[in-house]
């Protein structure tokens, strides 16, 4: 059975994973923290919290709230900064056999092309995912990922800083996912990833005040996962780039529904909290509907419920 995933070939050498199930952002820390939990080196990929130029400590408390089936979070960009993952991290993620892709976030266009240039050939980091989910300081806070220029303007910037294989990832916080979309594919990603949290809050009655000290957060988890499938089904029938899911996937079958949909791979976040063996579940029971199914490549269900 074929599990492996090409999730660059636009890149030169590339980014073969040996199957589609990748961590998401900021649910696995660098790795290193689940490695006494599972075997980390059986996923996809794991991709580290959002990276930024300095350390950052992150919003104010309380910064998680449960919903019906999801999580607001309001972490923010709590890190440990560039220097020191590059001097703390990489070495220890240039033995493994699983590839790290460090997601990066910024305040402005050069932010973003100074952490690609500082990322750009250490050992241990396999590619880049452009969180376009942050406020854009130099032009009135709205999210990068917003609008198409903003978007293409972060990608065209990043693109040209490094020759890592660079996965620009979404926010579902616009009115024009599919413009977005092309916008990034026409500056240069070599695949796309969505989606970030949904943008969402909650009111303690009794306190009369937002529950989170960030007043709004981003929601995740199952309750998101059909606003991502569609995003997902709409954003594959318009690039021809690699399309990585992510949004609310708990199980086998929900990642399955995302590589119907056009995903080639995908990644899992909230569930962990849950279930922090949830990956490589959803890799099993991807393995187990191969096997019943009787599908030798994983290739024959990517984007099969499009036709
Ligand atoms: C606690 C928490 C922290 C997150 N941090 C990041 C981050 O640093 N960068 C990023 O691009 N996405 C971040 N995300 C978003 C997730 O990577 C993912 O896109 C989103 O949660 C939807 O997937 P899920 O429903 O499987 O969690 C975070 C999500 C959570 C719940």
């Amino acid at each position: 059975m074929n599990l492996s995933v090409q999730i660059a070939p636009k890149h030169k050498p590339g980014l073969l994973l040996t199957n589609p199930v990748m961590t998401a952002a900021g649910t696995f820390g660098y790795g290193t923290e689940y490695s006494p939990l599972l075997d980390i080196q059986k996923l996809g990929a794991i991709v580290c919290k959002g990276t930024t130029l300095e350390p950052e400590e992150g919003n104010p408390q309380p910064r998680l709230a449960e919903t019906a089936s999801g999580l607001l979070n309001s972490i923010g960009l709590q890190n440990i900064g560039v220097k020191a993952l590059i001097k703390e991290m990489a070495p220890l993620w240039a033995n493994w056999a699983v590839p790290v892709i460090v997601n990066i976030a910024g305040e402005t266009v050069s932010d973003y092309a100074r952490l690609a240039e500082e990322l750009d050939g250490v050992a241990g980091i396999s590619g880049l995912e452009v969180n376009i989910s942050c406020p854009n300081v130099e032009s009135g806070d709205a999210e990068f990922g917003a609008n198409p220029e903003s978007a293409a303007r972060v990608t065209t910037a990043v693109k040209s800083a490094t020759s890592l294989p660079v996965l620009v990832k979404l926010t579902p916080n616009t009115s024009d996912i599919t413009g977005v979309a092309v916008a990034v594919a026409e500056a240069g990603a070599d695949a796309i990833s969505l989606i970030n949290a949904v943008k969402g809050m909650a009111i303690d009655a009794t306190t009369r005040r937002p529950l989170l000290g960030h007043v709004t957060g981003g929601l995740s988890g199952p309750a998101i996962k059909p606003v991502a499938l569609a995003m997902v089904y709409e954003v594959a029938g318009v690039v021809e780039l690699p399309v990585i899911g992510c949004g609310g996937i708990t199980t086998g079958s929900d990642a399955i529904e995302f590589i119907l949909a056009g995903a080639s791979a995908v990644q899992v976040g909230t569930a962990i909290f849950n279930n922090p063996h949830a990956p490589l579940d959803v890799l099993e029971e991807i393995q187990q509907f191969m096997q019943k199914e009787g599908i030798q490549d994983i290739a024959e269900l990517i984007g099969i419920a499009r036709r």
